[in-house]
């Protein structure tokens, strides 16, 4: 079916899920919100969260869209019951494939979550794991400098490398084997994580396993796009200054952003 894959985040963090689907569904067309406007959703209310994903929804479903990612961990964390409420098209989250993975992963059953405060403070992971499995260990921890500093480029400053040490110390004690990166701009900090909590300490990359269950439900519904490949259009829409998205957009995505248009919802 040829409608596009809609994906939105807070910002530019829900590019690492979109650069996944290329990777995995290279013949789909993705429209992307990002609400730069309202960036962070990380340090915001549920309430705030979810009005604004509402809006967002409703703005994707006007351009045709066959099926909506919520790419923002912290979105899908508290706006996930409103979206499907309101959606008749499929929504995916990016918490239930991220723990599906951690299930599999693990083998000492303990495993570490790690997040924006609003994430972490839903205990979503927490819930969407003990659902599958009760007798995992959980181990949280709330990163709110990590964001910020992916933005700001620093992915391997020592000065990231002292704050890793920090959040991830008490993880690491805990001896859990496998770590859930639950938010957008965590997969740009692997080298970093692995250097704090070893090599041995498997990452959750809930880019890829979303784009993994973006597959899977398309399929499921016969709505996969057969062929594509040179026509595939992408679209870009932001809340706020284009032109800063195009350029800290290349830190998430290979791909250059064409096609980009601000409106305000
Ligand atoms: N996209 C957000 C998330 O995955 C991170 C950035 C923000 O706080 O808005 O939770």
């Amino acid at each position: 079916m040829n409608g596009a894959i809609g994906v939105f985040d807070s910002g530019f963090g829900g590019l690492t899920v979109v650069s996944e689907i290329f990777k995995q569904l290279p013949d789909e067309e993705i429209v992307y919100f990002g609400d730069t406007a309202h960036l962070p959703y990380g340090t915001k209310s549920r309430d705030t969260i979810t009005r604004f994903s509402l809006r967002i929804m409703e703005f994707l479903k006007k351009q045709g869209v066959k099926v909506i990612v919520v790419a923002c961990n912290s979105a899908s964390s508290h706006a996930i019951d409103a979206l499907r409420g309101r959606a008749v098209i499929p929504v995916v989250d990016v918490i239930n494939p991220g723990a599906r993975a951690a299930l599999r992963l693990t083998k000492n059953k303990k495993v570490g979550i790690i997040g924006t405060t609003a994430t972490i403070r839903s205990k979503s992971y927490e819930k969407a794991i003990s659902k599958l499995d009760s007798e995992i260990k959980i181990f949280t921890k709330s990163c709110p400098l990590f964001a910020p500093l992916v933005e700001e480029g620093w992915i391997d400053k020592q000065v990231t490398l002292l704050i890793a040490k920090e959040y991830l110390g008490p993880l690491k004690d805990e001896k859990v084997d496998t770590l859930v990166l639950g938010c957008t701009h965590y997969p740009l900090l692997k080298k970093i994580i692995t250097r704090v909590m070893g090599v041995n300490v498997k990452l959750v990359d809930s880019a890829e396993e979303t784009a993994v269950e973006v597959r899977r439900v398309l399929n499921e519904k016969n709505l996969l796009r057969k062929g594509g490949g040179e026509t595939v259009k992408h679209k870009y829409f932001v809340s706020d200054d284009p032109e800063k998205f195009v350029s800290l957009g290349r830190n998430f995505i290979e791909k250059e952003i064409r096609n980009i248009e601000k409106v305000e919802l």
